[in-house]
């Protein structure tokens, strides 16, 4: 059950670990490196599929691969975005894409983006019985309203809207908050006000949890670090050096050597050329 271990992880004063992932390889690598919780974040459209913001990924991509990261990872604890538009045409069509979601991945949890706007939509999901993660501050899927990846709630009236906007959420049922390019002293006033956990990105260090882009936090794919990642690898110098080296050794007939190659018995040739 995700609230009950997200409870033993407040009760405990544990941080909640959190980190992304898209298919089997990168969910296997989260659940052996021991992760808490894995989101399969529309962050798959940048990451994996080379779109430019996060609005071109559909229900059915996150179904793909949230299937795919459900068969790397069968024992962690996993929330699944639902992507842009897919969750406030109406609380009816929400519900219709979350049950697909929910039946064919089935995550612990669905994570939304926005704020007091979704009360009706995060109410109505849990009393059908989807836990649902909230996703505010810098809200990737509206970057177009928002006017830019920038942080969020410097300003008083920003950072008003945040707090009500968090308390809603919670007061809907929310089981847990991400907040995304938050100050980190409103961070921590956020964290200390609500009940459930709050899982930052951009958020100082006291949340009650942290999350990073697997591809950002593996120097993986991508061209530009935000401020608030840190780099553990360099997954692109390691990947292009061994590339580099298998096109060498094909081009100098360096690889395969005969360690790599099948044998067969040299009378069957023979019988057949002579
Ligand atoms: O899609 C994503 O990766 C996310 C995290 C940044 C929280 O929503
Ligand atoms: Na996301």
């Amino acid at each position: 059950m995700i609230k009950k271990m997200l409870q033993n992880k407040i009760d405990d004063e544990t941080p909640i670990t959190m980190v992304t992932a898209y298919d089997f390889p990168s969910s296997k690598v989260c659940e052996s490196a021991g992760a808490d919780l894995i989101l399969v974040g529309d962050s798959v459209g940048m990451v994996m599929l080379g779109y430019s913001s996060t609005i071109k990924v559909t229900v059915d991509d996150m179904i793909h691969h949230g299937k795919a990261v459900r068969r790397g990872a069968p024992n962690t604890h996993t929330i699944v975005d639902m992507p842009f538009m897919s969750f406030n045409i109406s609380v009816e069509d929400t519900l219709r894409d979350a049950k697909r979601m929910f039946q064919e991945i089935e995550p612990d949890a669905l994570k939304i983006e926005g704020g007091q706007e979704l009360v009706p939509t995060v109410t109505k999901l849990t009393q059908a019985g989807i836990p649902v993660v909230g996703h505010i501050g810098l809200t990737p899927q509206t970057v177009n309203v928002l006017g830019g990846y920038r942080v969020q709630g410097r300003s008083e009236a920003e950072a008003k809207q945040l707090i009500e906007d968090a308390k809603a959420l919670e007061d809907a049922g929310a089981i847990a908050i991400v907040l995304e390019c938050v100050p980190a002293p409103l961070a921590t006033k956020l964290t200390e006000e609500l009940a459930i956990p709050t899982i930052g990105i951009g958020a100082g260090n006291q949340c009650d949890g942290q999350v990073l882009v697997y591809h950002d936090l593996l120097q993986y794919g991508v061209s530009r670090l935000p401020k608030f990642v840190q780099a553990y690898a360099n997954l692109d110098e390691v990947a292009v050096e061994a590339v580099s080296q298998y096109v060498l050794d094909v081009k100098e007939k360096n690889f395969p050597t005969d360690d790599h190659a099948y044998k067969m018995n040299d009378d069957v040739l023979k019988g057949l050329y002579g």
